[in-house]
């Protein structure tokens, strides 16, 4: 069982960057809580962050044939313009979950359109880094759920 964990641009500032709005945890506290809750649960997990759309979406087909069973992803700001790392994801048919730390409909009117909304499995906003550990803990129990 392999879960890849994508973070886009801005998100590598976590923990310095608007600690109002993202809390005070950092991306490797992130990163190294999720890596522990995966091994937990008998399974592996990859973190990728990048600035760059392209990268994201190269990070994205890897996925196809390493045996990437779910993907959680932030997209950051890309979330509310990517109609790239939307169709890399529909493209790549492996099921995923939309995390936001904040809650993007309490802010400004353009974080309220989410290019990837419609074709995640789900979306969980506004529950600061806990997202992350929710999501995974949804797509871990959905990976265990499923034949392989
Ligand atoms: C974000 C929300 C986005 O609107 C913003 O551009 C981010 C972070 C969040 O996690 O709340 O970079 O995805």
């Amino acid at each position: 069982m392999k879960i890849l964990l994508i973070n886009g641009p801005n998100l590598n500032l976590l923990g310095t960057r608007e600690p109002q709005i993202y809390g005070a945890t950092t991306l490797a506290d992130v990163e190294a809580a999720a890596r522990a809750q995966a091994q937990a649960a008998g399974a592996e997990l990859a973190a990728f962050q990048s600035n760059h759309e392209g990268a994201i979406v190269d990070a994205i087909h890897a996925a196809r044939t390493d045996g990437t069973g779910y993907i959680v992803i932030n997209p950051g700001a890309f979330t509310h313009t990517s109609v790239a790392i939307r169709d890399a994801l529909a493209g790549v048919a492996i099921p995923f979950l939309e995390v936001h730390i904040s809650n993007v409909h309490k802010r400004e009117a353009f974080r309220h359109h989410s290019y990837l909304s419609d074709v995640a499995v789900g979306t969980i906003v506004g529950l600061g880094t806990m997202g992350y550990t929710l999501a995974l803990q949804y797509a871990l129990a959905a990976l265990a759920a499923t034949p392989t």
